[in-house]
């Protein structure tokens, strides 16, 4: 290995208030150390260690395909790398250090720290930012030719050293045998009696070592999530720098603070979202289709020139032409086939509704095969369960199924054949026949309501 990453996601977050660690919080449905993990792989790197301690029954699950070690106590970020020793044991090159509650970092500095890095063959460079508030953060203390000399923590400053603007991010790349070597000489005499990572960058310097340092071309690329109130501030930040991303690749979107895109989507061109609209997961849509208002799709494939309208869709799959909605239910194995429609409360689970199909209002169709130019009337219902056991329903091609049916299931309605409104049917219906199943209308004449 020549490029690792190291994630460290040992912390508990105190100031989340929650059962979950920091790290295992959501942004637009993936975890905060999953957003560093991601930006790390796509930099580059030949491996990743994660670093977990606090709720690993949370964490572990999230970062399994990583190399995971665990830190037993937290005794500083000195400590938490150390972790790691021996599952890098073996890297020969450069090691990048993360911190796990930093979702906005992207894989482009990643890769400039590397850079930096193995171009002047440093022991370390350290990603800094200028803050106008400094206060809590590392400072770096440089000497009169503006050579990096160390990092003080807020707590051990002086006050001369605490007026210095320019902040340790927590993002590093180390020369990996440098790191593991200079980690055995770190101590815990300071203010916090803790372990500090940062206390490598004078212990390089005095080895003779080169230490520099890159300035973040924007600080927000280094805000960690302490809080909900900073979750939410960089959800905010990940959903613009999102939507900026697909608005620039022809997407249109009425009001960008309103829509909200998963990391995974991919969106074609002339595509128009709606506001309220909500897309998750490996959710793709194609070319000339319209999502929203009031729209949340998941893990769900949408074709060419659809029209989506108040639509919650999940692991659904709508072909090209295909209408949805307004208040349209798809569940896990919904398929519209080209230019189907599912309308107005319709619900569609595990269900294929064919080409030019058409289920428009009020129904619900399950574990069905209906096949094309079929049009269920208004209530339809696959009556699909009986209690212990799913059963399907199959209907054929251009079959009428009039408003007010039930469809009892195991049950298959022929191709061409019609049903009448406010049928109950419970046996299988022939092709191009008429099928009814309910009570047949009598008048009695002369009849009078009692005085
Ligand atoms: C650290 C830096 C500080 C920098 C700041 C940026 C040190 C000593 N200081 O301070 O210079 O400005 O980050 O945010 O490194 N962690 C563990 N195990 C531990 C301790 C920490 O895994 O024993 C993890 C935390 O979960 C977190 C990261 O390391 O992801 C940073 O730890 P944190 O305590 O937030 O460091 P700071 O004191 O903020
Ligand atoms: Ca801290």
């Amino acid at each position: 290995m020549e490029k690792a990453a190291l994630v460290l996601a040992a912390g508990a977050g105190t100031r989340m208030k929650s059962k979950k660690p920091k790290v295992a919080h959501e942004i637009l449905g993936k975890p905060l150390v999953n957003w560093v993990i991601d930006a790390a792989l796509a930099a580059g790197m030949d491996g990743v260690v994660t670093v977990v301690g606090h709720g690993r029954e949370f964490v572990e699950p999230l970062v399994a395909h990583t190399t995971v070690v665990e830190q037993k106590e937290r005794k500083g970020t000195a400590d938490a790398v150390m972790a790691a020793a021996e599952a890098l044991a073996d890297l020969d090159g450069s090691v990048v250090v993360l911190s796990g509650d930093c979702p906005l970092i992207t894989s482009e500095t990643i890769a400039a720290l590397v850079e930096a890095r193995e171009d002047s063959d440093a022991a370390a460079v350290v990603l800094t930012m200028q803050l106008e508030n400094p206060f809590g953060y590392g400072r770096i203390v440089r000497d009169e030719a503006g050579h990096v000399l160390r990092i003080v923590e807020q707590k051990d400053a002086t006050a001369e050293e605490a007026a210095i603007t320019e902040c340790n991010s927590g993002f590093y790349c180390f020369d990996a045998k440098f790191l593991f070597s200079a980690l055995q000489q770190v101590d815990s005499n300071n203010a916090q009696g803790e372990f500090y990572l940062t206390d490598v960058i004078e212990i390089g310097r005095n080895a003779g070592r080169l230490v520099t340092a890159l300035q973040a071309q924007d600080p927000q690329e280094c805000l960690g999530v302490n809080s909900r109130i900073q979750l939410a501030e960089a959800s905010r930040l990940l959903q613009a720098r999102i939507n900026t991303a697909h608005l620039a690749a022809g997407v249109t979107m009425t009001d960008p603070t309103l829509v909200w895109i998963g990391p995974d989507v991919t969106i074609a061109q002339d595509v128009e979202l709606l506001p309220m609209t909500m897309l998750m997961g490996t959710t793709s849509i194609g070319e000339d289709t319209v999502v929203g208002p009031n729209c949340r799709l998941t893990d769900t494939v949408v074709g060419c020139g659809c029209v989506i309208d108040e639509t919650v869709a999940v692991e659904a799959q709508v072909d090209d032409g295909a209408t949805c909605g307004p208040r349209a239910y798809l569940r896990p194995g919904a398929h519209l086939c080209e230019k189907a429609k599912a309308g107005t409360h319709v619900e569609i689970k595990k269900s294929t509704v064919g080409k030019g199909s058409k289920v428009p209002h009020l129904s619900y169709v399950g574990d069905a095969t209906i096949g094309e130019g079929v049009n269920l009337g208004a209530g339809t219902i696959t009556c699909n369960y009986d209690g212990k056991r799913k059963h399907p329903t199959v209907i054929g091609d251009d079959v009428f199924v009039g408003s007010s049916t039930m469809l009892v299931a195991p049950v298959t309605i022929g191709e061409g054949a019609t049903i009448g409104a406010g049928s109950v049917i419970t046996k299988n219906v022939s092709p191009h026949t008429l099928g009814l199943g309910r009570a047949r209308q009598t008048e009695i004449p002369g009849w009078k309501p009692k005085e």
